[in-house]
């Protein structure tokens, strides 16, 4: 891969962590004016002042736009089939969501095969990195028998393989399904709680293994009314901590689940919605490793009290900011369209909102080589179509991405 030198950049945001280390905050210092950056395979190989730049095998004048590291999505559910439009709309029309929509995605997901499948989700991370996003999770959890979570598995595991998304995460508890609901001697939660603690898992650790060409990385569980209690949810934290995964949790969405202190006490690596939080809910986050993603696009897509994402940071969480696209709750993957809202509408500063989305990203996935610009970072670029970053917040809704470089290459 040729080498290639980005000049003509107003505002370079590297969000070099050396940077944080030496105090320097991203207000004074961490955005770069007039800058270049030189891109060698697939890693930032230089940053500066444009006077100041290298020679490379190719170059390109970005004529005086803002550069972003790409955004980095922790949490969505691109994996799916079906429509629920018809239940936005009784939202917004009154109804409140319930955890128990989920069924009706997993009825049209289990019909779906897997090449349609696939075909599905490849749309939907294309529509993302449209949109700047480079780095991007997404999560079984509309299977919800041992056969549809390894094809759900198996499906997402062939994009990591290709390139197209990074991360997977297991969410066999996303809810009971129909079939365990304990009547007329049908089984019930239990029993669903065994089934993903013990086959399910193996199956699609498995699925991972075959597909993705490695390990299956994170588990996760909806650990709240109408879905999983605390002490489930403690379970299938547990059986994959076991099995050597990583924890996330989907927690206080609709009242304080307990779910943040589960969280906290397991040393999960994020915990996402936080919705609903206790002043020690608060406290445990800022004192914690656990990173506190907030969803804006779901909650306005629910009309929820928005996450108090101005609170957490205040005290000192590590905030992230995450698309949560899924039919139900978020059917965006927009992460500009995330920044925009946490900055007009959760009051964090634009600064705030880009390191969320960026850096706060990569650490609610524990990775330190996406969501900054610093040398050996991987070259993950969003060009805007604008010198001001700024202008995400001032010109809501624009189209604001000019270019997407993912590792090395231009995408979009
Ligand atoms: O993160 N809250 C749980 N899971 C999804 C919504 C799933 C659905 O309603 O389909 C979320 O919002």
């Amino acid at each position: 891969m040729p080498s290639t030198l980005l000049t003509g950049i107003s505002e370079l945001w590297t969000l070099d962590p050396a940077l944080d280390e030496a105090g320097i905050a991203a207000a004074d210092g961490q955005v770069l004016r007039d800058a270049a950056v030189v891109l060698d395979g697939e890693r930032v190989a230089w940053t500066g002042p444009a006077e100041q730049a290298p020679d490379a095998d190719e170059r390109e004048d970005l004529g005086g736009r803002a550069v972003l590291p790409g955004w980095v999505d922790s949490h969505s559910h691109l994996v799916f089939d079906g429509d629920r439009s018809a239940e936005f709309e009784a939202r917004m029309a009154g109804e409140s969501y319930a955890a128990g929509g989920i069924q009706v995605t997993t009825d049209a997901t289990r019909a779906a095969g897997a090449e349609r499948l696939e075909a599905l989700v490849r749309e939907r991370v294309a529509a993302a990195v449209a949109g700047g996003t480079t780095c991007l999770e997404t999560k079984t959890g509309y299977g919800l028998t041992v056969e549809d979570e390894a094809a759900s598995a198996r499906v997402a595991g062939a994009l990591v393989r290709a390139g197209m998304l990074d991360e997977v995460t297991f969410l066999g508890a996303h809810l009971v399904p129909a079939e365990f609901d304990g009547r007329d001697r049908r089984p019930g939660a239990e029993e669903y709680v065994a089934l993903v603690t013990g086959p399910m898992l193996d199956a699609v650790r498995e699925a991972m293994r075959e597909s993705a060409g490695h390990e299956l990385r994170w588990i996760d569980v909806f650990c709240e009314e109408g879905a999983f209690t605390p002490e489930q949810s403690e379970r299938v934290l547990r059986a994959g901590r076991d099995a050597g995964l990583g924890l996330r949790v989907h927690g206080n969405q609709l009242g304080e689940s307990g779910g943040v202190a589960l969280a906290v006490a397991l040393g999960a690596a994020s915990v996402d919605h936080v919705n609903h939080l206790s002043a020690e809910d608060v406290e445990r986050l800022a004192a914690a490793d656990t990173v506190a993603t907030v969803l804006p696009a779901c909650d306005l897509s629910t009309r929820a009290p928005l996450a108090p994402a101005r609170e957490l940071v205040d005290a000192g969480a590590t905030v992230a900011i995450a698309s949560n696209c899924n039919p139900g709750t978020s059917y965006t993957s927009s992460m500009s369209f995330c920044v925009t809202t946490a900055v007009l509408q959760m009051r964090l500063s634009l600064a705030e909102a880009i390191r969320a989305a960026t850096r706060g990203g990569a650490r609610a996935l524990r990775r330190d080589d996406v969501g900054h610009l610093a040398v050996g970072a991987r070259a993950d670029l969003h060009v805007l179509d604008t010198p001001h970053a700024i202008d995400l917040a001032y010109r809501p809704g624009m189209p604001l991405t000019h270019q997407v470089w993912r590792r090395g290459a231009r995408t979009a």
